[in-house]
């Protein structure tokens, strides 16, 4: 296992799968590496790639604003990663090679932090995470405990912009997260 800034250099450098090829910025993750809740999405998009930075476009917008509702912040109280490091081309789905050949890396940042919570944002992380079956429309928002760590999913940002009828579910399994905060962790609020 190797120590964050081993990671870091590592991860910055990689060239383990194709989406080396095509990538501009290798995004790593952002926040506190004392977080005690763990975001994890697919992979960056176009504007991630071009910043280097998860979740900094439209839906990293609406990503912000969900967190602001239950009073988390990038840059305080949670880190935010992805199942792969970098940009799938025309933002298709990460193959499952692709993803095996990058989830090691955040398996080691998951060791690293060692988080009390887990929320997986979208259907790809879940499956990854959680369990091969998930099923994002039934199953958002229900806890799962995996090895100690409480797992949840909320849908997507995309997918909530996409289609904004899933916002009052959302809001729900918010603040469900934050009653499981109030619970487990000692020094996220
Ligand atoms: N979608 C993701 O799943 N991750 C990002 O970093 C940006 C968009
Ligand atoms: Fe390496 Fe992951 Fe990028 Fe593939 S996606 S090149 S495994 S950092």
């Amino acid at each position: 296992m190797m120590n964050w800034d081993e990671l870091e250099q590592t991860c910055l450098s990689c060239r383990k799968c194709g989406l080396a090829d095509t990538r501009t910025h290798v995004v790593f993750g952002v926040g506190s590496r004392d977080a005690e809740v763990l975001f994890v999405g697919e992979g960056p998009g176009e504007n991630e790639d071009l910043q280097g930075e998860p979740f900094v476009g439209r839906g990293g917008k609406l990503l912000d604003e969900m967190l602001t509702i239950i009073d988390l912040d990038r840059t305080k109280n949670i880190y935010i990663a992805n199942i792969v490091k970098c940009r799938p081309p025309q933002n298709r789905d990460p193959l499952n090679t692709e993803q095996d050949a990058c989830i090691g890396y955040l398996r080691n940042q998951v060791s690293l932090l060692r988080p009390k919570i887990i929320v997986c944002l979208g259907r790809i992380a879940a499956m990854k995470l959680i369990k091969e079956d998930f099923k994002i429309t039934r199953e958002h928002g229900q806890w799962f405990q995996k090895s100690g760590v409480w797992m949840t999913a909320l849908y997507h940002p995309a997918a909530l912009l996409r289609d904004p009828r899933r916002k009052p579910e959302t809001f729900d399994d918010l603040k469900s997260i934050q009653a499981k905060i109030r619970e487990v962790c000692d020094h996220t609020y």
